[in-house]
């Protein structure tokens, strides 16, 4: 078999086999595909698409090329929940212990983030001793006892995505359907859960720019899913303006906190009580979504659920104490009011340039290994459909470095302010 005949195949529109999609991904591993035809197949990959069986089938070779999680030493139906990224996006941090106070057991691997903010690890390690380098032993412990744990990613999974990954990055073939399902779904499989809830952003501030696009992805995703035995659910949710109001590490872990309290922003409290249902549904704790909603509604009104997190943070060695005193994570010394030139109503808030201003106070990584500033962040005081006054306060940048220049034009730059207020926003678009 010769690379040069799959990439022209593909080229000309025509399906792949099983046999040539596993020599492209063992090509890839043993390094006898240089990066240049790599990369000329992904191009082929993104103009003339992938159809299911084909998407599947890169899937089982990407999660094949590395370790699978075996979790059976974990009782229970085991739920897993991804998100296709977006900015403020803290769900994460809510739905594991919403779940897991419903009984349902999370063991939830996590990475880091490039770009524009931290992923979830780094949230959580704005939170002063928490730790996410757990034994395999410990991790399962927890999950056994608590029915909860996270960690970082340790083990050798799906290293075929991590080299198609950054090849992608740098040659304009993220944004494809095909290749976001199958990257995204064989993580989730390697990782060894029962069942997935996926979150598909969609809007300015996600990979996914139209409902329809999203929709797509998301069946793709569940398509996947399904041919793999694993019950698979998509919520398609709402990333035209940065979720809830806080934007950076510590920042969202505050934010998560009040969500977890019940007195979080609406649109982070929907969406994550969105998730958080259909997983413990998924779970098996409940029959069906509305009782599940209503069961988790309840507990963050009880207390139970903040409860649940500071669990979370004590087993993994953090301080729980800032779960009732927030002020306790890491404080940026500097917080530059941005004030609105205007009045009117906020239009839109492009969450990408927000996510950008964030990362260029600190929030985030540029390179893989930058270090980043759990302090830094963005805090939005006004979201879409809010009516501003001339000076008013729109957002607040926080950050320890000295010059933010880039930063407030990026941030400035993102809102828009118009006369008359558009149509509300719906937070979950599909299911
Ligand atoms: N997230 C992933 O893990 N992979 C993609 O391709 C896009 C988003």
């Amino acid at each position: 078999m010769r690379v040069y005949d799959i990439i022209l195949k593909k080229r000309n529109g025509h399906e792949l086999s099983d046999e040539e999609i596993n020599f492209f991904i063992n090509g890839i591993m043993d390094g006898s595909i240089p990066d240049y035809q790599a990369s000329a197949l992904l191009m082929a990959i993104y103009f003339k698409g992938l159809n299911k069986r084909e998407t599947a089938q890169l899937t089982m070779a990407m999660v094949n090329s590395g370790d699978v999680l075996d979790l059976s030493g974990i009782a229970g139906i085991k739920v897993d929940k991804h998100s296709t990224g977006g900015v403020g996006d803290k769900i994460s941090l809510i739905v594991i212990p919403l779940a897991a106070a419903a009984g349902v057991p999370v063991a939830k691997i996590s990475g880091r983030g490039l770009g524009h903010t931290g992923g979830t690890v780094d949230k959580l390690e704005a939170i002063s001793g928490f730790n996410t380098e757990l034994s395999k032993e410990t991790f399962f412990d927890n999950v056994n006892k608590y029915k909860m744990s996270i960690a970082g990613q340790t083990a050798n999974l799906t290293p075929a995505d991590k080299k198609l990954y950054a090849l992608r990055d740098v040659t304009a073939t993220v944004d494809s359907i095909p290749l976001i399902a199958s990257s995204i779904m064989s993580k989730k499989i390697a990782s060894g859960a029962d069942c997935i809830v996926l979150d598909v952003k969609v809007g300015s501030g996600a990979f996914m720019k139209s409902i329809d696009e999203a929709v797509l992805l998301a069946e793709t995703m569940v398509e996947i899913g399904k041919s793999l035995n694993k019950k698979t659910i998509a919520v398609v949710s709402d990333m035209s303006q940065p979720l809830g109001h806080e934007v950076g590490n510590a920042n969202e872990v505050k934010e998560a906190i009040e969500v977890l309290r019940g007195d979080g922003a609406e649109d982070e409290t929907e969406v994550a009580l969105t998730i958080a249902s259909y997983m413990t549904v998924l779970g098996g704790a409940f029959s069906e979504f509305n009782e599940a909603y209503g069961y988790l509604k309840g507990i963050i009104e009880s207390g139970k659920a903040l409860d649940k997190f500071k669990q979370l943070i004590s087993i993994q060695s953090g301080n729980p104490e800032v779960a009732d005193n927030p002020e306790l994570l890491p404080q940026a010394k500097h917080h530059i009011e941005i004030k609105s030139s205007q009045e009117g109503f906020v239009y839109s808030i492009d969450a990408e340039s927000i996510g950008v201003a964030a990362m260029l106070l600190g929030a985030g990584r540029r390179k893989k290994n930058d270090s980043i500033d759990h302090s830094a962040g963005i805090t939005i005081k006004k979201k879409v459909g809010e009516k501003v006054n001339h000076d008013d306060t729109i957002c607040i940048l926080h950050t320890n470095l000295e010059n933010w220049d880039e930063a407030r034009v990026s941030a400035e730059n993102a809102f828009k302010i118009m006369k008359t207020a558009n149509k509300p926003l719906k937070y979950i678009h599909d299911i």
